[in-house]
């Protein structure tokens, strides 16, 4: 049974293991890093939740500039933040960033509190998140158990639950557990994170370069990448919509999204299900049709296609006339800032 083969000498060789070979090989100069403040922490760690690393170096700083503390965070309105979030998806993250710096500034005098378990309370911080937060800023003895951990203690162990179960879930947040260390949390957690990262990469691990690769049940069995194990299949569907993209003296037709559903709040073209709806919106206009679009959201792929006009001033469908240098005021869905930008 390997996967309850957590002796003391393994969890005490691996957690020294992994932080030694952070010290020389990990991660140090991340904006994020290097500091103990958990509201810089808490942005940065909700930031890469479901976003590369060089997606959010670009939002991250910015964020940062504009709100540089919790609570100037809370006395934003959610429509800027939503603005500033745009393009780095799963907006659901950025109203619990807004309710969650609201609630530290109501709730806990503007302080974040300095416990995992403290900080578990607030929106949009889980598990895992919490017990990031507060081994970089607290140094508590914590487990993590994101997907890329999952997938590197997936493998020293050589777990066979399927994640896909949430008791074979538990029982590895139990093994992350009985790994720790038991001090230097902060660079044993964000060695983990390197080591998933770079290393023990999805499709092809890097055994060689690995620093716990002696350690490694999977390894040993010579089939890393069988690890982790998880059954449940997400089944994709397939959306088609279309969208007007009008044009009128330099100012766009957008149309704010309803506070639920895909995209939520967020403004787009005036949308619709089908071709027909689309062209009967405006009718006796040449409308041109543009090259489709193929977005992919957590549970469908959506294809848009895009149809554009210049209409007379009247008989447009309702909406909010935006100068194009307006904008990046608004919370725009990825695909459509960068068709608008290149168009
Ligand atoms: N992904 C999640 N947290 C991270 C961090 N602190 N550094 C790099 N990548 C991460």
């Amino acid at each position: 049974m390997p996967e309850t083969l957590t002796p003391p000498a393994l969890a005490a060789d691996f957690g020294k293991t992994v932080v030694a070979w952070q010290r020389r090989h990990g991660r140090h100069t991340l904006p994020w890093q290097n500091t103990r403040d958990p509201y810089r922490v808490w942005l940065s760690e909700v930031m890469l939740q479901q976003t590369q690393v060089t997606t959010v170096l670009g939002y991250y700083e910015r964020f940062l500039a504009r709100w540089p503390r919790v609570t100037d965070l809370a006395a934003a309105s959610l429509d800027d933040v939503l603005a500033q979030w745009a393009g780095l998806g799963y907006y659901s993250r950025a109203r619990n960033l807004h309710a969650c710096a609201r609630a530290v500034a109501a709730l806990h005098g503007g302080e974040f509190p300095q416990s995992a378990a403290g900080l578990q309370t607030l929106p949009g911080i889980g598990r895992s998140t919490a017990a990031a937060i507060a081994a970089f800023c607290f140094g508590e003895r914590v487990a993590i158990l994101d997907g890329n951990v999952k997938r590197v203690l997936g493998r020293v162990l050589a777990f066979e639950g399927d994640l896909a179960s949430s008791a074979a879930e538990k029982r590895l947040w139990d093994l992350a557990t009985a790994l720790l260390p038991e001090q230097d949390m902060d660079r044993y957690t964000q060695g983990l994170m390197d080591l998933g990262a770079t290393v023990c990469t999805a499709r092809s691990p890097n055994c060689l370069l690995c620093p716990v690769q002696p350690l490694c049940l999977a390894q040993q069995q010579g089939d890393p990448t069988r690890f982790p194990i998880k059954t449940k299949k997400l089944k994709r569907g397939r959306r088609e919509s279309w969208w007007l993209w009008l044009e009128r003296e330099g100012r766009v037709l957008l149309q704010q999204r309803p506070a639920t559903g895909v995209w939520a709040g967020l403004w787009t073209l005036p949308l619709y299900d089908d071709e027909a709806s689309a062209r009967a919106a405006l009718p006796g206009e040449v409308l041109h049709t543009l090259p489709r679009i193929q977005h992919a959201l957590t549970h469908f792929d959506w294809v848009l296609h895009t149809l554009r006009a210049e209409p007379a001033a009247d008989a447009t469908p309702p909406g909010t006339w935006v100068a194009r240098e307006k904008l990046a005021d608004y919370a725009l869905p990825a695909p459509l800032k960068k068709m608008i930008e290149e168009g």
